[in-house]
């Protein structure tokens, strides 16, 4: 949201730098950030590079002392049936990803037929986990973004600087019908649906995104948002001063109707609005207008943006000061996550009463790039995990955590810079984890309930959630938000279950790091994606998933920091991607000789696993038949689905490109 504020003043600061041909023009262009923060090693002080490979670590907070220390032993007794104050049904997609529009090339793939392996292997983790992942593609960039016929070189997006008339000198985003497409040939791969928006910078709207959108993506895709952070529009001069929640109201009328007489988009009832960044305006504001009862049936969801702060004076040197060492502490609670949440409960309930879903389509640690040792730490996934429970326990529907370019710190993953694709892979972020362990947590059955447990007498380091299917505990959430290397901190939760059955064991799998500073010493039941440049977006090592056997109750110990997800029924643990899902599907995957790094030729994680639905097999016949679609920038390798038996082989070609 802030970002977003100060985007007016920063412009003509940003386009006098070296701006480069395929970052972000999400506020903060060509920016090179500097380690600003608890400069706690040597090369942390002098490191000049992109944000995203900042070194720069944090110190972990102080043991909490006195009455804010946790009880390291505590009992969490749930019951099958008739528990009150559960959420709404949950998807195992509630936390996907939010993309900022002008680095889909990056991201997504450079075109339909050359597709990021990594990218695909990442969301095809999800997908194992959850049943489905939802990306936005937009941003900012989405309000001026054009449809051509074509681009010079075959490119399928294109920042037109020539024709930046707008006040904030946002190159408008030129873009082909191919960036739709590419989405499409993804979605056929892997089980990722689609948010896109229509640009709103032209109130002659260009409805040519909905059109091809729909017509491309059909049930992939799940909504078009309309306006990005119109409660912004005034300051950054998209909008006269006076711009209101009714104006808006009445631009979106205007919308509707130009929608309704084109006959290209087939399905009407698909806006996300009103997307408000709660900046100018209060959510209310906007539903004070009428908006939901005149918009209606036009009305997919509803939606805000959010950011818990801002990072915006580091960077330019606007607004407040806020220094990364000093606010950790404040991430590392569970009080964080509720005050996150609190502006929109009672729009969550507003939304139930006009048969709405409400989403969160941007979000992370902070805006304006967020934090150097900050929003790239272990700390940071276990607020992420904290607070997209907490949105999905008070009703939220889906949350998105934003991606940018490799001048943002806080990205789930970054492809490597263009000109070093040729021997440095993927540097998976530690929020990432939180999505896999999110997915995990709800499960894939799009029936489950969250329950926030206020856990040790609601002790702020250690909050716990349960997950409820059918009425009956499924699944508990633990966090440990401690970090004491001594294991002096370890808490032991002791859960039981009434009304039924006792477990006799329960398996649990670890999200853990050394300290909530961590980087990337981070496994996820064992697993990691490892170091910087060092991912091709599969996990490595092997599974660990703990057996705990269960007497009275079953005793779970959760270290300092730590996260552990407890599954109560082996159903429970089988269809949240159970270990073994994906050996149906191998992958031979050789890397370009100039390669430093190799790929094993081992697992492509793929969707679906055992569950069918989305089977990489059945869905790619397209590709099956001469070589098909080629993936892979990172190894220089292309890729043939091969279908036979449900068993798809990607193969990396020794090629260059
Ligand atoms: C996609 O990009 C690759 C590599 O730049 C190129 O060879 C291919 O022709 C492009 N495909 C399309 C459909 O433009
Ligand atoms: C991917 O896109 C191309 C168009 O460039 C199309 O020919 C191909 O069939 C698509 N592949 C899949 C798997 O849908
Ligand atoms: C909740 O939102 C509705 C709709 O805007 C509003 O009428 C009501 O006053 C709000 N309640 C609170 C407590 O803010
Ligand atoms: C979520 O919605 C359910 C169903 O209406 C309700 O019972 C519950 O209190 C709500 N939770 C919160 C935190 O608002
Ligand atoms: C990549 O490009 C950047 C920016 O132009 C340059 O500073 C860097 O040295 C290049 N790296 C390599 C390995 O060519
Ligand atoms: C859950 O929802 C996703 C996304 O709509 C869908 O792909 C999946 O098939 C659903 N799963 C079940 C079990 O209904």
């Amino acid at each position: 949201m802030i970002e977003s504020t100060f985007l007016l003043s920063l412009f003509p600061i940003i386009f006098l730098l070296p701006v480069y041909a395929q970052v972000t023009v999400y506020g903060i262009t060509g920016q090179q950030f500097i380690g600003q923060t608890a400069t706690n090693t040597a090369a942390a002080a002098n490191y000049t590079g992109s944000a995203a490979y900042d070194p720069t670590v944090l110190t972990a907070p102080g043991i909490p002392i006195g009455d804010q220390y946790p009880s390291l032993q505590f009992d969490i007794q749930l019951q099958n049936g008739g528990t009150n104050g559960l959420s709404l049904t949950q998807q195992g997609s509630f936390l996907g990803f939010s993309v900022e529009m002008s680095v889909v090339n990056q991201v997504l793939g450079r075109n339909s037929t050359y597709l990021q392996v990594p990218f695909l292997n990442l969301m095809a983790n999800v997908v194992q986990r959850g049943g489905a992942v939802n990306v936005r593609v937009g941003g900012n960039t989405q309000d001026l973004a054009v449809l051509v016929d074509s681009l010079p070189d075959g490119k399928i997006i294109q920042k037109d600087t020539s024709a930046s008339t707008n006040p904030t000198d946002t190159p408008p985003l030129q873009f082909t019908n191919d960036l739709i497409i590419m989405m499409r040939n993804i979605s056929d791969l892997t089980n990722v649906r689609w948010y896109l928006g229509i640009p709103f910078n032209d109130t002659n709207w260009r409805l040519a995104i909905a059109e091809q959108g729909q017509q491309i993506l059909g049930d992939y895709l799940l909504g078009l948002q309309a306006a990005n952070e119109p409660d912004l529009y005034a300051d950054h001069g998209h909008r006269n001063l006076s711009y209101s929640p009714s104006d808006y109201l009445s631009e979106m009328q205007s919308l509707v109707s130009a929608m309704s007489s084109d006959s290209n988009i087939r399905n009407q009832s698909v806006l996300i609005a009103p997307n408000i960044a709660t900046g100018d305006w209060t959510p209310e504001n906007v539903w004070d207008t009428g908006f939901v009862d005149v918009l209606d049936t036009s009305l997919a969801y509803l939606a805000v943006e959010h950011y818990p702060t801002d990072n915006c004076f580091a960077q330019f040197g606007i607004g407040t000061p806020h220094d990364a060492q000093t606010i950790f502490p404040t991430f590392l609670n569970h009080t964080s996550g509720q005050s996150f949440v609190q502006p929109y409960l009672n729009s969550t309930a507003y939304a139930q009463t006009k048969g709405k879903r409400f989403l969160m389509m941007e979000t992370n640690t902070a805006s304006c790039g967020g934090f150097a040792g900050l929003s790239d730490s272990f700390g940071a996934a276990l607020w992420t995990l904290d607070t997209a429970m907490q949105m999905a326990y008070s009703n939220f529907s889906g949350a998105l955590l934003h991606v940018g370019g490799q001048n943002v710190y806080y990205n789930p993953f970054t492809p490597p810079p263009t000109n070093q694709s040729t021997f440095h892979q993927w540097t998976i972020g530690p929020v990432f984890y939180s999505t896999l362990a999110m997915a995990e947590t709800i499960g894939p059955s799009n029936n489950s309930r969250i329950l926030d447990l206020g856990a040790n007498n609601g002790n702020i380091y250690t909050p716990a959630y349960a997950v409820y299917e059918n009425n009956d505990p499924v699944r508990v959430a633990l966090y440990n938000y401690i970090t004491d290397s001594s294991g002096g901190s370890d808490y032991t939760a002791s859960i039981s279950v009434s009304g039924g059955q006792m477990p006799s064991q329960v398996r649990v799998k670890y999200l853990v790091a050394p300290s909530v500073s961590e980087k990337h010493n981070i496994t996820w039941a064992g697993q990691t994606f490892g170091a910087q440049f060092a991912s091709d977006g599969r996990l490595t090592g092997f599974e660990d998933i703990q057996t705990i056997t269960c007497i009275s109750s079953c005793s779970i110990t959760v270290p300092a920091p730590g996260f552990a997800l407890v599954f109560l029924t082996d159903n429970a643990l089988s269809e949240s991607g159970a270990t073994g899902a994906t050996t149906t599907f191998p992958t031979t995957a050789y890397t370009k000789s100039i390669n430093t790094v190799t790929v094993d030729a081992s697992v492509l994680a793929t969707s679906n696993g055992n569950r069918g639905g989305g089977n990489m097999g059945s869905t790619s016949k397209g590709s099956a038949a001469n070589g098909g679609i080629k993936v892979g920038v990172e190894y220089g390798c292309s890729a043939g689905v091969v279908v036979g038996m449900a068993l798809a082989l990607v193969i990396c070609l020794l090629e260059e490109w």
